[in-house]
């Protein structure tokens, strides 16, 4: 008798859970954090909860996921193979850096013909590597060796991180997102010789959803209100006062197990959202589109196709109310 009494308790349940809105992305880096602040803090629409679980645009496929967090890199490799993903809003612009060591003899990006620089294939951190290299010290991937590694968010680095190999001298230089590379700099001290160019190579961390879920009424008002609870959550992140007095470094260095200097030392490279989703970063796309087709040996995405990627109605939409 009991057991039938909860019967029609089972599609209250199923409907309380479709409810939540999911969010996939890595939930270890910095660029990340946007997303779990909006949700812990801003994001309530009709009582709905946002959560995040970990992963990224792959995860799109699954139609129980409706947004993901990413660099362009992983948005680009993904779109090639679902034309209905859409790029819906920037959460975070980071200007990537390559830390080099002095004491083998690196002054300049040229000089780092011959040796070895660390970064992770197939992601954000190989295309700045690849990009920094040709542009500043005119070398293509044939001058120098890359080696794939392991990233460090907080010391002490285990020895088959980048900053422990780097200061050890198995690789002479590496570049990937932070706080590694900052951590590789205080492990190389006054060796550390620091290499960045936001014009040549920025990450553009990205919010995803489908062309299903934004054509969906229900979930589309649930998209536009999480994107109201971003925008607020810039604003905390931008006017974060250096003596941490609103706390936001102490809780996003929580979040990631950072420690509070380390991640201050590095928060002016991330430019918090929304930036511009409109001509310039199309073209900015299309050149990276280009580059990474090349390594693929398949034909770039049009410039149709990438337009249609960015999606700059949910975010007007946001705006508006
Ligand atoms: C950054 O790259 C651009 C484009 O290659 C170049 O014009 C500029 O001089 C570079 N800036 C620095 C500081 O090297
Ligand atoms: C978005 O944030 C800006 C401040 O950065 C604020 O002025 C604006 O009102 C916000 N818009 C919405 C719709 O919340």
């Amino acid at each position: 008798m009991r057991i039938l009494h909860l019967i029609p308790l089972i599609p209250t349940l199923f409907r309380l859970q479709a409810h939540c809105l999911k969010i996939a992305c890595s939930q270890m880096w910095i660029e990340h954090t946007p997303l779990s602040y909006a949700a812990n803090n801003f994001y309530n629409s009709d009582s709905d909860t946002a959560s995040l679980i970990s992963g990224g645009v792959p995860n799109l496929q699954d139609t129980t996921v409706d947004l993901a967090g990413n660099a362009e890199t992983q948005g680009l490799l993904n779109y090639v193979q679902n034309k209905n993903y859409r790029l819906i809003g920037i959460i975070v612009e980071v200007t990537y850096r390559l830390v080099a060591n002095k004491a083998a003899g690196i002054t300049s990006l040229a000089d780092l013909r011959g040796k070895r620089v660390g970064t992770i294939p197939r992601t954000s951190a190989e295309v700045f590597v690849r990009q920094l290299l040709a542009n500043g010290g005119g070398l293509s991937p044939e001058d120098y060796t890359t080696v794939s590694g392991w990233v460090c968010m907080r010391e002490p680095c285990g020895a088959d991180t980048f900053p422990a190999q780097l200061a050890d001298g198995t690789i002479d230089a590496f570049g990937v997102w932070e706080t590694a590379v900052e951590l590789g700099i205080r492990a190389l001290g006054d060796d550390a010789v620091v290499f960045k160019n936001s014009s040549v190579y920025r990450e553009v961390y990205s919010l995803y959803s489908t062309e299903e879920k934004l054509a969906d009424a229900g979930t589309r008002k649930k998209i536009v209100e999480f994107v109201r609870a971003l925008n607020q959550t810039y604003d905390v992140f931008r006017g974060a006062p250096d003596d941490d007095a609103d706390g936001v470094y102490t809780t996003v260095g929580e979040l990631i197990r950072v420690d509070v200097p380390v991640l201050k030392s590095v928060w002016a490279d991330h430019v918090w959202g929304p930036g511009s989703l409109e001509k310039d970063l199309v073209d900015y796309l299309e050149v990276e589109d280009q580059y990474l087709a090349e390594v693929d040996r398949r034909e770039p995405l049009s410039r149709a196709e990438l337009e249609r990627f960015v999606d700059t109605s949910v975010y007007e939409e946001a705006m508006q109310g």
